[in-house]
């Protein structure tokens, strides 16, 4: 059986207070459609972790955080522990996404470390994987999407706390999407991957994919083999695209 799917928001550096208007209105949506046959995360800066959380209580709305250190605790100026979305109520953090791996210049290893400590907090890792414009034109997404999800999931992942996400970065806020085969081919290959990594497992893993996903591409991305879900940037910030997105699992 294929993983129920979630369609994941990363609000990014997007939000204030005043945008838990949002969350409420996506309840509102929900709660009008009754049980979802997916599940439904918003993942807001760390400063609306509370916020997000509050507006969205009551309803099957899951909260997340967008990265975090390594680290439990300590002298890390900044920084975010796992620990600290858990005792918040998240249920899920992103970890490896292509922005901090480009601003912040995480390695594999780095992401790999973070996410050992969003499982050792008792959440799952949305561990983010995806080629460069000049990678894939030089032919590398495999080996470079492979090598990512190798390095990046650490040693104690299970299938119940991970999930990747593919999203080239090519199509991230650009309105650009590959082609259904082309996330089909990369999403079966990390699927691949997994089974090596997990045995029959592997499986029960979600994939999502991420770039540009709108609601008017939604569906037809959703319904590429191996696509478990989206992780969705912009569109997100609005409930009602968001509700657009989640459409595509209503029939
Ligand atoms: P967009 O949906 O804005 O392209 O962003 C995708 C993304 O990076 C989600 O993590």
């Amino acid at each position: 059986m294929p993983p129920r799917p979630l369609v994941a928001g990363n609000w990014k550096m997007n939000g204030l207070r005043a945008n838990a208007a949002e969350v409420e209105k996506l309840k509102r949506l929900m709660a009008g459609h009754g049980a979802l046959p997916c599940d439904v995360l918003i993942c807001p800066p760390a400063t609306l972790v509370s916020t997000v959380a509050a507006a969205a209580q009551g309803s099957a709305i899951l909260v997340g955080g967008q990265d975090c250190h390594p680290k439990v605790s300590g002298a890390h100026t900044g920084d975010v522990s796992a620990a600290m979305f858990a005792d918040l109520g998240c249920s899920h953090i992103i970890v490896g996404h292509s922005e901090r791996r480009a601003d912040h210049g995480e390695t594999s290893a780095l992401v790999a470390a973070k996410a050992a400590a969003v499982h050792a907090a008792g959440l799952a890792a949305i561990i983010c994987v995806g080629e460069t414009e000049a990678e894939r034109d030089a032919g590398q997404t495999l080996k470079v999407v492979g090598e990512q999800v190798a390095q990046s999931l650490p040693a104690g992942a299970l299938p119940g706390n991970t999930t990747i996400a593919y999203e080239p970065v090519w199509a991230i806020g650009t309105g650009r999407t590959p082609t259904e085969a082309e996330v089909a081919e990369v999403h079966g290959f990390i699927r691949d991957a997994l089974h090596k990594r997990f045995g029959a497992a592997g499986g029960e893993v979600r994939i999502l994919y991420g770039g540009s996903v709108k609601p008017a591409n939604a569906k037809a991305l959703m319904a590429v083999n191996n696509v478990d879900g989206a992780l969705v940037g912009g569109a997100s910030l609005k409930a009602d695209d968001f509700w657009g997105i989640i459409g595509a699992y209503l029939g």
